[in-house]
């Protein structure tokens, strides 16, 4: 069990009961399930082989269970926000497998395994990671039940925005630009994390409650929850890549450095970067206080993620 230490909370009696380590193992039952439904072995069969390689590799499934989360939190179901849930988990896999190709970062392992590329070659990766990307919209749309049709339309528009040039690709291009450039500067750094990995994070955080049908209000304060996180999320990452072993992270270590990127820690050093992790943690926790003991979730995830050593 995962027991939350912040002793200013008003709830800390409640939090500290909270068990996260099983409340994460039932999502993740759950929302393995839907995936593996989610994705058929149907002819052509090696491309939907090469899809479900990655999608069930295993992982956190952190994104999920942050849209599945803020969907109860707002007052939604688990089934309304379960094939957004997916299309989060099958969006962010895709970028993965895009990612590891030798034309970006290059890598052998992910999440334990052999990389996508690795197992089926570079071409059917690239048209696994096409597929997955397109099937998470057609799956948002198609699967989605219970929820307005305008709520669904704003899920898909945000997801979109999200994952194209003004989020995630628009990070990746500027990480790109800055390998072999370990001097470039605290804007440049943050601008890459919070479209990398940052814009994926506020969505899955955000379209769980848009689903609900929450008020502005607090798809503001939930946003400010994620883009906190998000940011403590990347420099623990990049802390990780430092002190963790490669069976920790299920993918090799010490890359950063081998690829001269410049990084918190070495921006910061190690120490400042853990102070700057807790303090985004402790800032994304002070969003969720009108929400009450109904948070506790969210609470416990936005700790685990400055907690996790993998
Ligand atoms: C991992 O970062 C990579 C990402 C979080 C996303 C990369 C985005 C793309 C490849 C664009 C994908 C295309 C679309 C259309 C979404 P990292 O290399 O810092 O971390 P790692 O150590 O886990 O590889
Ligand atoms: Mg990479």
């Amino acid at each position: 069990m995962v027991s939350i230490k912040n002793i200013h909370s008003p709830q800390q009696e409640e939090e500290s009961t909270f068990d996260l380590s099983a409340y994460l193992a039932g999502r993740q039952v759950q929302v393995e399930a839907a995936l593996d439904r989610a994705i058929p072995l149907t002819y052509p069969e090696k491309i939907y082989e090469a899809m479900r390689y990655s999608v069930l590799a295993g992982g956190k499934r952190l994104r999920p269970i942050l849209c599945l989360a803020t969907c109860e939190l707002t007052g939604g179901t688990l089934e309304m926000a379960m094939p957004t849930a997916c299309a989060l988990e099958m969006i962010h896999t895709m970028s993965l497998i895009h990612d590891d190709l030798p034309a970006m970062d290059n890598d052998d392992y992910r999440r334990g395994k052999l990389t996508n590329h690795k197992v089926y070659g570079e071409d059917i990766a690239i048209l696994a990671g096409d597929g997955l990307l397109a099937y998470a919209f057609e799956f948002i749309a198609g699967q989605t039940q219970g929820v307005p049709a305008e709520r669904v339309l704003q899920v898909i528009a945000k997801l979109g925005n999200a994952v194209g040039a003004a989020g995630l690709v628009g990070g990746q291009v500027v990480d790109l630009e800055s390998e072999g450039k370990p001097d470039i500067s605290l804007e440049t750094l943050n601008f890459i994390h919070t479209h990398k990995t940052g814009a994926l994070l506020e969505s899955c955080v955000v379209c769980g409650a848009i689903l609900a049908g929450s008020p502005a209000e607090d798809l503001q304060r939930l946003s400010r929850y994620a883009q906190n996180i998000g940011l403590a999320f990347q420099i623990v990452d990049d802390i990780l890549d430092i002190t963790a072993t490669q069976e920790a992270l299920g993918k090799t270590a010490g890359k950063d450095l081998q690829a001269q990127k410049a990084t918190y820690p070495s921006l910061w050093g190690l120490e400042e970067s853990e102070r700057q992790a807790r303090q985004l943690v402790e800032a994304a926790k002070a969003e969720l206080a009108s929400f009450g003991p109904k948070a506790q979730p969210l609470q416990a995830i936005a700790d685990f993620i400055t907690n996790r050593n993998h």
